[in-house]
């Protein structure tokens, strides 16, 4: 099939790939002429493992074009997927700039029937919303041409999108179409074989699906870390209570780590958004808004662990593990690590980090500064230092010598985030302990 993706960010950029492994014929579409190129070139802009080697493959094999020109992108499409960005408004609404942009070039150039595929995270209601703009740039140029909407949520994480995207557990589709459920059938056939994962709905229910899927999981999280708090000051082990409870099926064990707080692209940005569209409904919603403000107070977990244990920050050195908000990815938006830096920072500290990933992400972001050492390996982030944080959980963190730590950190403490290690490995290398629900073991 023909498919024009439009936006080359995380999501536009691997459902492309993906679809053009598969042997469709893929153009992917970006108002941002240094994108396309940097794309031309061969070169991958997002770091996710596996995608480089596809994007260079499909690329190669003629299957996968980038251009920045909007009638050759509707041109060559027969299913147009819309997958630019929702940013948050300042009330935290989503913001469908984006998305009616693309909507309205569609029918500013279309020519013949096309299928129109929201795959942005967008509000309920937005498939219409693009309906009604398409409708009009058509009606402005003075010509009539079929179109359909169907909304197709994605679902992938970061770190794990390809994984996501060819094996996901469901391909939603939000139509009530016949002809678009089969279009959409044969798109997805490749990765739709052994059994079905299509499950077609309203445009409606699949729109609200994914805002309930990402609130859902968020919820889980703040829940755990709210329970963390009380296991913290009731003295119990908050790891016993996560195995406790996640071998209960009816809860399971995904997404009940405790830990410094949820961050990334979308859970902050998705509860919010979805808090706003219930106000908006004029339905004042109890849990959307406690989730939220659950994680807000975790983030700040790792910054008050500190100071409770070592009293006033001011002239102290933290090393700081983990930047990225989670592992796998370079991606710091929302990140934990950033309100403890930032925390630090205006606490007088200085911040020696290190990052497997996200080094040059935070060198965007906070530029050259006194009180920010860059290390080049998690070794040269701990000398010399006082205290060390752990902010994510990369597999290279979870194998440390307790006993050389000793000898590095001047405060003999750690403040483990993700709750990586043993209290008692660390205790028995004379080392002072905190995790998350757990920091009374040490
Ligand atoms: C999330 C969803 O998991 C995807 O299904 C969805 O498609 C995606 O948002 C999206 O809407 O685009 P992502 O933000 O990439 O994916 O990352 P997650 O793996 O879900 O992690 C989110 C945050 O929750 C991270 O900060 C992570 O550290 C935290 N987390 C996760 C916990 O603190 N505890 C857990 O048990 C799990």
């Amino acid at each position: 099939m023909n498919i024009t993706v439009f936006g080359t960010g995380y999501v536009g950029l691997v459902a492309g790939a993906c679809l053009a492994e598969v042997g469709h014929q893929v153009t992917c579409m970006d108002i941002n002429p240094e994108r396309i190129q940097q794309l031309e070139r061969g070169e991958n802009p997002i770091f996710e493992p596996g995608l480089s080697a596809i994007l260079q493959q499909n690329r190669a094999a003629g299957r996968l074009r980038f251009t920045t020109h909007t009638a050759e992108a509707v041109a060559s499409g027969d299913i147009l997927f819309i997958a630019v960005g929702t940013p948050p408004d300042e009330d935290g609404t989503a913001d469908l700039r984006y998305v009616l942009n693309v909507a309205r070039s569609i029918g500013e150039h279309m020519q013949g029937y096309k299928l129109i595929v929201d795959k942005s995270t967008v509000p309920v209601g937005t498939a219409e919303k693009v309906t009604a703009t398409v409708t009009e740039a058509l009606r402005l140029r003075g010509v009539e041409h079929p179109f359909d909407v169907c909304s197709n949520p994605e679902f992938m994480k970061e770190g794990a999108a390809i994984e996501d995207f060819t094996r996901g557990a469901r391909i939603i589709v939000g139509t009530e179409n016949e002809q678009v459920k089969s279009l959409m059938r044969e798109c997805y056939a490749p990765y739709n074989r052994n059994h079905d994962k299509l499950m077609f709905m309203s445009v409606r229910a699949a729109e609200l699906t994914k805002y309930a899927a990402n609130a859902m999981l968020a919820t889980k999280i703040s829940f755990m870390n709210e329970i963390a708090c009380l296991a913290e000051r009731l003295e119990v082990d908050i790891e016993d209570v996560r195995r406790g409870i996640g071998s209960d099926p009816r809860i399971g064990y995904h997404f009940i780590y405790p830990g410094c707080g949820y961050g990334g692209s979308c859970f902050p940005k998705d509860v919010k958004a979805l808090e706003q569209t219930a106000r908006q409904l004029g339905y004042e919603p109890a849990l959307l808004g406690a989730v939220e403000a659950v994680n807000t107070r975790q983030k700040q977990t790792l910054f008050t662990k500190l100071s409770e244990q070592l009293g006033d920050l001011h002239g102290k050195t933290i090393a700081v593990w983990g930047l990225a908000f989670k592992p796998d990815t370079d991606d710091m938006r929302e990140a934990p690590s950033r309100t403890l830096m930032e925390a630090l920072w205006q606490a007088g500290a200085r911040v020696q980090a290190f990052d497997p990933e996200a080094m040059s992400e935070c060198r965007r972001l906070y530029g050259e500064r006194d009180d920010l050492m860059l290390a080049g390996d998690r070794i040269q982030a701990v000398k010399g230092a006082d205290a060390l944080v752990i902010c994510t959980e990369w597999k290279m963190f979870r194998s440390v010598d307790f006993n050389w730590l000793a000898g590095q950190l001047t405060d003999k403490l750690v403040v483990d985030g993700r709750n990586l290690y043993r209290p008692e490995a660390l205790s028995n290398a004379g080392l002072r302990y905190v995790g998350v629900g757990r920091s009374n073991l040490a």
